[in-house]
C-alpha cells in the first residue's frame, strides 16, 4: 500500500510511518516542522525526520503545509494513497488562545483540505484522523468525583470504566484547541456518513512515547521526564497535582490504526487510550519517573488549574475492543515511562 501520513515527523506520525514501513508499505510523509513554529526549538522535529529518512527504505518526505489547499489537492491527486493517516495538528490546549487563526486553520481547515482531496481522488481509501478527548470539553469535570491519596477518581458507577464515546461534546468549555478539534472531528464523521467514506476519529487522552519532542505546553509524560532528568522545575497547575490522565504508547496507537485500515468502518469514533490501568495522576507520574531515574522530581505548585483541564479522565475502551477484538495495547505505563527515560538520556 501507499500510505500518506500527515504530521510524519511528530510523535504519532513518525510511529505510524515506522509501523507501516516495517510491513513493507510505501510511506509518503507530510510535515513542515510547524511544531518548531508553535513551540520553539524544543519542539523542533527535524531530528525525527532524519531518523525516518535514515531508517526507512521506502519513505518520501513532502515539506508541505496542510493549510495549502492547492498543494494538498495536487499531492493527493498525484499519489492516490491507499490510506491516509492524519496526525498533523496544532496540538496544544493552552497554546491555541494566543494563535486562534493558526490553530483553526491547521486543525479544522487543514483537515477539511485533506478530506476533500481524499474524496476527489481516492474516495475508497480509509482516512484515520487523530482527534482528542478535549472534544468532550470540561464536561467530564461535572461527574461526581472522590479524592484519594494521590489521585481523583470517578464516584459514579456509570463511569466505573471511564468515559465512553456517547459522552456529550456539547455545551461546555473546550479551549479554542478543543473547539477546532471538534470542528475537524465532526467533519471527519460527516465525510463518512454523508459520502460513505471509511473515516474514523480517534479521541486520545495523552499519547506518549520516546519519540515525542515534549514541551511544557504539549507532551505530558515526555516533558515530565525531561524535567526530571534535566533537573528542571515542573509546574503543577491546580487540582493538588491529583489530576488523572489516560496514557497510551504511540506504538499501540499505530497498532490500532493498522487494524482499522485493514478492516475499516464508515464515520466511526473511538476513544483510544490506555484506560484506567494506564492512567496516572501527576503525583503518581512523578513517583514512577523517580523509580526509574533515581532522581527526585523538582516541582512548583500553582494553585490555579489550566483552563478547562480535566480533573479525571480515562477512556472507556469497551467500544474499541468490541469492534476490534484483536487490539492489544502492549506497553504498560511503567514500561512506557522507562522507555521515555532511556530515549531522553540518549538524546541529551
Ligand atoms: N500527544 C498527545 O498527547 C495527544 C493527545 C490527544 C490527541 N492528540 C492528537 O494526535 C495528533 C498527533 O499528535 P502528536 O502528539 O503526534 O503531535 P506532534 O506535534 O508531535 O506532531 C504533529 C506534527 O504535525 C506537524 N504539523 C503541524 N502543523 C502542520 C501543518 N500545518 N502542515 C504540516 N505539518 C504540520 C508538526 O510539525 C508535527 O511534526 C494531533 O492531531 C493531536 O491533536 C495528541
Amino acid at each position: 500500500m501507499k500510505i500518506l501520513v500527515t504530521g510524519s515527523s511528530g510523535l504519532i506520525g513518525s510511529e505510524v510511518s515506522t509501523y507501516f514501513a516495517k510491513q513493507g508499505h510505501s510511506i509518503h510523509g507530510v510535515d513542515n516542522n510547524q511544531r518548531s513554529v508553535f513551540f520553539g526549538p524544543q519542539g523542533d522535529t527535524t531530528w525525527r525526520l532524519k531518523e525516518l529518512q535514515n531508517s526507512l527504505t521506502d519513505f518520501s518526505h513532502h515539506e508541505l503545509d496542510i493549510r495549502d489547499r492547492v498543494k494538498v489537492l495536487d499531492l493527493i491527486k498525484s499519489i492516490k494513497p491507499d490510506a491516509i493517516v492524519h496526525t498533523a495538528a496544532q496540538p496544544s490546549h493552552d497554546k491555541a488562545a494566543s494563535i486562534p487563526f493558526d490553530d483553526f486553520d491547521v486543525n479544522a481547515v487543514g483537515t477539511l483540505n485533506l478530506l476533500e482531496a481524499t474524496r476527489q481522488y481516492c474516495p475508497d481509501s480509509p482516512f484515520v484522523h487523530m482527534s482528542t478527548n478535549k472534544v468532550y470539553g470540561d464536561a467530564p469535570n461535572n461527574i461526581k468525583l472522590k479524592e484519594l491519596d494521590t489521585r481523583w477518581d470517578y464516584d459514579d458507577p456509570n463511569y466505573a470504566n471511564g468515559i465512553a464515546e456517547s459522552f456529550s461534546i456539547d455545551q461546555c468549555k473546550h479551549s479554542l484547541f478543543g473547539a477546532s478539534k471538534v470542528a475537524a472531528d465532526i467533519m471527519v464523521q460527516e465525510y463518512g456518513r454523508y459520502f460513505g467514506m471509511a473515516t474514523c476519529c480517534l479521541r486520545g487522552g495523552c499519547l506518549t512515547g520516546p519519540s515525542h519532542s515534549g514541551v511544557e505546553l504539549h507532551g505530558f509524560l515526555s516533558y515530565l521526564v525531561k524535567c526530571n532528568i534535566e533537573g528542571i522545575t515542573y509546574k503543577v497547575f491546580g487540582y493538588k497535582g491529583k489530576q488523572v490522565r489516560d496514557n497510551i504508547h504511540s506504538e499501540d496507537v499505530a497498532q490500532f490504526i493498522g487494524l482499522f485500515i485493514n478492516s475499516p468502518k464508515i464515520g466511526e469514533v473511538y476513544n483510544l487510550g490506555g484506560g484506567k490501568k494506564n492512567s496516572c495522576s501527576i503525583l503518581e507520574a512523578f513517583e514512577i519517573c523517580e523509580t526509574f531515574s533515581d532522581k527526585k522530581q523538582k516541582f512548583d505548585y500553582i494553585d490555579e488549574n489550566r483552563v478547562g483541564d480535566h480533573i479525571c479522565y480515562y477512556s472507556d475502551l469497551s467500544k474499541i475492543h468490541a469492534h476490534y477484538p484483536h487490539f492489544r495495547p502492549a506497553n504498560s505505563l511503567h514500561d512506557t515511562v522507562e522507555q521515555i527515560i532511556r530515549a531522553s538520556l540518549n538524546r541529551l
